[in-house]
């Protein structure tokens, strides 16, 4: 391509994947799928690496790219930032005190006609000032003091919402936007929910989530976090006249993509004020993240600056906040709630608290990991934080007041050993956060759930036992466990709600019919946990029988198709459970059957429990068909050699797994070998698939 063409590209490019940003970001549109958005991106990463000296601060691919700093180099404001009169007080008496010291800063009397204001959200984050020289962002920095702030330029350009060039035909010279970063609150539990998962820290609360992003050293870090932006004034301003209205500005900064908020009114006088204060303070916890109040401003710019300022407040504006959010209060005790999916959550009790408009007596601690991050011990003083439609949690511990002698730190596993529940052991398995209760069908917290997959259509396929059925024949007693569905009676179903007694004899009738069903059903009805439909067919076709499945030991199980070693461990505790044992027992008991097979078991081939690895290309195989094959007689195929592995199978330009095998000294064969040994297995006649 000429250079002029490149540079032609590279400006479209940087305009496209700006508008996508855009869209994504500030509008919560998408424009285009992902995968296509990945390809714009990564055609102007390959031309600007040809191109060094096309790329420019304001091009997309730099949003991350700056190095850890040591400090924060200081920024001096060209207009101070200023803040804003907060009143606490949630009355409308608020909004009518306001209208009238700016009546009476005016001049005006009763006559004259209301003043015209905008009303907006007060976002709970971190106010930042936005440079931009000639439409592009130049700098960046942190209110500080008012007059002198920090730079956190590198940071905010990770910030996807904020535009690094503004969409202006001849933009000003200079124009300074101030606003707020903040955290969505899906965009909080999202993260905090990853990081849980993955056993590493998670952010306070949305507000420190973005401070914190924001006033740190490193670009990286700010990069991963998911922060937003919404502009709601100006700073210095050169080579631009703003419009007439503070509305006005923020419509025409929208213009330029730079995100404003939708959720904002212009009204006359109090009495706007005070409907715009009602409607979000009813509407405060469906809002997608965080407020801690609303903001008014009178709207004319030049009233504004007739207005002008008192000590370090504009006389023009006033913030009403809303109750907090956050609160302190002490741990009673600890509790676990035994979920669905048997895992065991602890909850703290709380002395009563009221935050977030609601007095919560409850917060959830999420899991063991948490506990321990956050060292909750029952007695402390604590910070809860309930925002939103979110159950409230403890989000951290004040440590100083913790009350002498200390108390102990707190283990679930060691406070249950068994479930609360049903009785059954308890356990955490390797790699999960949870810990869960092993009681599967006779823990009445994961009984309904367990009905109501039993009785599933890809299960027992039960027609007609829906969930509200499910309910009233667990909470009336007269089912405990599947088994007691195959002993229900017409009388029994008559005293239940909306059963006529039609109804009733059809949901018998679909009971009766459910007992003829197959192995691979059943298995998968049983809702062990890991064990879908497809391993549960897996399973029917290896084992061929129940009994067979319930012996089997773990070695057995993993040279099942597809079993690795977490499902293999659910199967084993499952059966290892007597109560389960007994329901199963019952259900054959009241006839519900299927056909048996011989199943794989004993002609699982010659690879059975063998692990083979597949490297290089082999001459006539493809990598499928190999790995067919090796299955087909019993083998599992795996990405990388260790010391477990029994076979590499090695074809041309086999690399560093070659490498590996020959260092630890694992059988490598070719393609030949390996057919010359599946071969030796069916001469042996040990393949009853045939039969
Ligand atoms: S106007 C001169 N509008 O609240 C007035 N501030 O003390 C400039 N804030 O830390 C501020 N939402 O970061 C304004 N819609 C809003 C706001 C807002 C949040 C923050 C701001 C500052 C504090 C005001």
């Amino acid at each position: 391509m000429a250079s002029t063409d490149v540079l032609a590209r590279v400006t479209a490019l940087r305009r496209e994947i700006e508008r996508h940003n855009h869209a994504y970001y500030v509008l919560d549109a998408p424009t285009i799928p992902d995968a296509e958005y990945d390809r714009l991106f990564r055609e102007l990463q390959a031309i600007e690496a040809g191109h060094p000296e096309l790329v420019t601060p304001d091009s997309p691919t730099q949003r991350v790219g700056g190095k850890p700093l040591d400090t924060l180099p200081k920024v001096r404001h060209a207009v101070p930032m200023l803040s804003i009169r907060t009143e606490t007080d949630t009355e409308a008496s608020g909004a009518r005190a306001f209208d009238a010291r700016v009546r009476k800063e005016l001049g005006l009397s009763d006559a004259d006609p209301a003043v015209e204001y905008a009303a907006e959200l007060k976002f709970d984050g971190l106010a930042i000032n936005l440079r931009y020289e000639n439409g592009v962002l130049v700098q960046a920095a942190t209110r500080g003091d008012g007059e002198t702030g920090e730079d956190v330029t590198q940071n905010i350009r990770t910030v996807k919402a904020i535009p690094l060039r503004l969409n202006a035909e001849s933009p000003p010279a200079v124009l300074e936007v101030r606003g707020e970063v903040f955290m969505r609150r899906d965009d909080f539990e999202r993260y905090n929910a990853k990081q849980r998962e993955a056993g590493k820290p998670t952010l306070v609360n949305p507000r420190n989530g973005a401070a914190g992003s924001i006033r740190q050293l490193d670009p990286a870090i700010a990069a991963q976090r998911p922060l937003s932006f919404f502009a709601y004034g100006l700073g210095e301003v050169q080579g631009w006249n703003p419009p007439i209205t503070h509305s006005e500005t923020l419509d025409a900064l929208a213009a330029m993509g730079v995100p404003v908020c939708a959720e904002r009114v212009i009204g006359q006088g109090a009495a706007a004020l005070i409907a715009f204060h009602d409607d979000i303070a009813a509407r405060r916890d469906q809002l997608p993240f965080d407020i801690d109040g609303v903001v008014y401003k009178v709207n004319r710019l030049d009233l504004q600056r007739e207005l002008g300022f008192v000590t370090r407040e504009p006389r023009w504006a006033v913030a009403h906040k809303f109750p907090a959010q956050e609160q302190l209060t002490t741990v009673l005790g600890i509790e676990v709630q035994v979920g669905r999916t048997g895992a065991l959550t602890p909850v703290a009790r709380l002395a009563p608290v009221f935050v977030g408009g609601v007095t919560v007596t409850n917060a959830t601690l999420h899991n063991q990991d948490e506990i321990d991050r956050k060292d909750v011990r029952v007695g402390d003083t604590v910070i809860v934080r309930r925002a939103g439609d979110v159950i409230p949690e403890v989000v951290a511990v004040v440590t100083e007041r913790r009350p002498q002698p200390e108390p102990p730190r707190f283990s679930i596993l060691q406070t249950w050993p068994v479930c609360p529940e049903c009785g059954s052991h308890v356990m955490r398995l390797e790699g999960e956060a949870a810990v869960r209760c092993t009681g599967g069908l006779v823990c009445p917290a994961q009984r309904k759930q367990a009905l109501l997959h039993f009785a599933g259509r890809r299960a027992m396929d039960i027609e007609g036992l829906g969930d509200k059925l499910v309910d009233q024949l667990v909470d009336r007693g007269l089912v405990r466990t599947p088994a007691d569905l195959y002993g229900l009676t017409l009388e029994a179903l008559a005293g239940l709600e909306r059963m006529a007694e039609k109804s009733a004899a059809n949901l018998l009738a679909a009971i009766e019919t459910s007992k003829a069903t197959t192995l691979a059903r059943f298995i998968f009805a049983l809702g062990i946990r890991n064990v879908g439909e497809t391993t549960a067919r897996d399973l029917a076709k290896h084992f061929g029988s129940l009994d067979r499945l319930i012996d089997a030991t773990e070695a057995e199980l993993l040279a099942v198709r597809d079993v690795g070693p977490i499902v293999a461990q659910s199967i084993l505790q499952f059966f290892a459970e007597p109560h389960n044992l007994e329901v199963v027992k019952k259900l054959r008991a009241a006839g519900v059957r299927w056909p048996e097979s011989e199943g794989l078991q004993q002609s699982a081939g010659i690879l059975a429990g063998k692990t083979l690895v597949l490297t290089g290309t082999l001459p006539t195989l493809t990598r499928d068909a190999a790995k067919e094959k090796i299955e087909a007689a019993g083998g599992k195929v795996a990405g990388s050699v260790s010391k477990k592995t029994d076979y590499v199978v090695a074809g041309a330009e086999a690399g560093s797994k070659l490498v590996k095998a020959q260092e630890l000294g694992v059988p490598i064969l070719d393609e030949a070998g390996l057919l010359a040994l599946l071969e030796s297995d069916n001469e042996n006649g040990q393949h009853a698939l045939e039969f």
